[in-house]
């Protein structure tokens, strides 16, 4: 008996998203090392921690494409990016990639949609929040980074910027928490 409840294409577009996935895991480290040499210890704990949260996210799909009956893939994955020339630069592609993963991530629960596999569709849902969260983290620290100077930024608030980004949260604050009271 076929226990699959997944189509061709569902399994195979959630298959392509565990590479990503961990694609996006091995970015992160290598961020996190090139910061580490670089002397900003705050950002390379933050990418160090974040790149285990992009390993669970690998980790999510391969449970759930097991979940449905599917086979999940692990694949090779590709060389990470060239070292980024500075901390605005590293910033602002950890943004573009994110923006790029939440497109993945669209298309994903497009596909869903389509071929109404509503299991997938609302599995997809915690990525479609979870990519709210990741593209406001990332964008809270080029706009940190821009109070602090931007490319023009003193050695001094680059230290204390790398000491506050070492201590912030994982999560950011989404504007579905925000109140009048708490905005
Ligand atoms: Fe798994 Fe940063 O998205």
């Amino acid at each position: 008996m076929d226990t699959n409840r997944l189509s061709k294409s569902i399994e195979d577009i959630l298959n392509k998203q565990v590479t990503k996935e961990a694609n996006a895991a091995q970015i992160y480290l290598s961020y996190a090392v090139w910061a580490d040499s670089e002397g900003y210890a705050g950002v390379a704990n933050l990418f160090f921690r974040h790149s285990g949260e992009e390993r669970n996210h690998m980790m999510k799909v391969i449970e759930y494409i097991q979940e449905r009956g599917g086979r999940a893939k692990i694949s090779a994955l590709a060389a990470p990016p060239k070292d980024p020339k500075n901390l605005q630069e590293c910033f602002e592609k950890t943004f573009q990639h994110e923006v790029d993963n939440t497109t993945a991530i669209y298309e994903i629960v497009n596909l869903a949609q389509k071929e109404k596999d509503w299991a997938t569709w609302n599995f997809g849902q915690w990525f479609v929040k979870e990519q709210i969260e990741e593209e406001t983290l990332i964008m809270d620290l080029l706009d940190k980074l821009k109070i602090a100077g931007g490319p023009k930024a003193s050695s001094e608030s680059l230290l204390y910027l790398d000491s506050k980004i070492g201590k912030q949260e994982d999560d950011a604050d989404l504007a579905r928490d925000a109140s009048v009271d708490n905005p």
